[in-house]
């Protein structure tokens, strides 16, 4: 740190992003990137877009959110497309939370929660999991503050029917609750048919997963129009060309060839089902992940173990060191091909402690 940094930031510490390393060509299953390259049309926009790379993108992204509201069957006031949607949750945390609105999310979910809040100076409260690494609505229903759930929830994979959340929703209409999807296509249940009945409900979601996209920083919010304008204006504060010209030209070109990546995200839903049945049968406790990511752990061997021993043998996949799920690894869904190796090196490292 220089002399020179605001101590402002004293108490932040950054995000850690999942290794991403060059040093040697791994089976990559550690941060929920899709196996499945994007569709074709994707890289034919791209190129065509990249002719242009002299001018400024639209700064109201027009061409991709007109097509994103119509595929969601919303209204383009109803939606804002960001740089990620981890851009789009930092604006929804500096939007939405403050000393009178703390943050409220669970213990374990997603590591940038805490973060965004640090970052922005918002007190927040973490609710722990259920024992069984559920989330309970019962646990959000009274008290004050933003709730911010991932449905499914990341590392768990556990997800809650619509109908929670919008329990959640009726019994506190002056709380927002921003419910992030980036896993709901892999089996989810999405809140996104309740934005019109409910004005305190943001949904955020992203096109790195489903949509083969992470490289190309694409996310969305969708809400009501009042919620959509007040992240406008912080956007507008911050980054206005957030989405750049091939992104969008990408995301465009994605929807418009939507099948291909709803085929994508069953095949990865079956290859999920399959890989959690191999896993049990070799003695892991699995939970009933609905994601695009397994999460597991072994009577025989310590998560950070696993995760060492996979990675010799070239398999990446992730540990998180947080006390409660210590024991666990994360392991995102690959093809067919790649979970074959990984359950055969898994094999392998289980028959050293027999
Ligand atoms: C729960 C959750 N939300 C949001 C994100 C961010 O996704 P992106 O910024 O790539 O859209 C991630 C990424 O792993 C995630 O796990």
């Amino acid at each position: 740190m220089s002399r020179f940094f605001s101590s402002r930031f004293d108490a932040l510490t950054p995000y850690t992003p999942g290794e991403q390393p060059q040093d040697r060509r791994y089976v990559k299953l550690n941060t929920n990137e899709s196996p499945y390259p994007p569709s074709p049309g994707v890289s034919l926009a791209v190129a065509e877009e990249s002719e242009r790379l002299q001018l400024y993108s639209d700064p109201e992204s027009r061409l991709l959110t007109n097509a994103l509201a119509e595929h969601l069957g919303l209204d383009p006031s109803q939606v804002l497309v960001g740089n990620g949607s981890d851009e789009i949750l930092n604006f929804a945390f500096m939007a939405f939370c403050d000393e009178d609105h703390p943050a409220v999310f669970p213990d374990i979910s997603y590591g940038f929660y805490p973060v965004f809040a640090t970052l922005n100076r918002i007190p927040y409260r973490e609710i722990p999991l259920r024992e069984d690494l559920s989330i309970s609505v019962e646990d959000y229903i009274t008290g004050e503050g933003t709730v911010v759930i991932a449905n499914p929830n990341a590392p768990t994979g556990l997800s809650l029917p619509q109908k929670e959340i919008e329990r959640l929703l009726a019994d506190n209409p002056n709380r927002i609750v921003i419910v992030d999807e980036a896993y709901v296509a892999f089996g989810g249940e999405s809140c996104l048919p309740l934005i019109d009945r409910y004005d305190n409900l943001l949904v955020v979601r992203t096109f790195s997963k489903s949509h083969s996209l992470a490289g190309a920083r694409l996310g969305f919010a969708a809400g009501n129009s009042a919620l959509i304008q007040d992240l406008n204006t912080l956007k507008y504060s911050t980054n206005p060309y957030n989405v750049n010209r091939m992104t969008s030209a990408a995301g465009i070109a994605a929807l418009r060839e939507n099948e291909y990546y709803v085929r994508n995200c069953s095949a990865i839903a079956k290859t999920r089902d399959q890989t959690a049945v191999q896993l049990r049968a070799m003695g892991f406790e699995v939970t009933d992940s609905v994601s695009n990511f397994l999460f597991a752990r072994h009577p025989s061997v310590g998560g950070g173990e696993l995760y060492r021993k996979l990675k010799e043998r070239g398999v990446l996949v992730r540990h998180l060191s947080k006390d409660r799920i210590v024991s666990y690894v994360r392991i995102t869904v690959g093809t067919p091909e790649q979970m074959d190796t990984l359950l055969r090196e898994t094999k392998a490292i289980l028959e050293e402690y027999q």
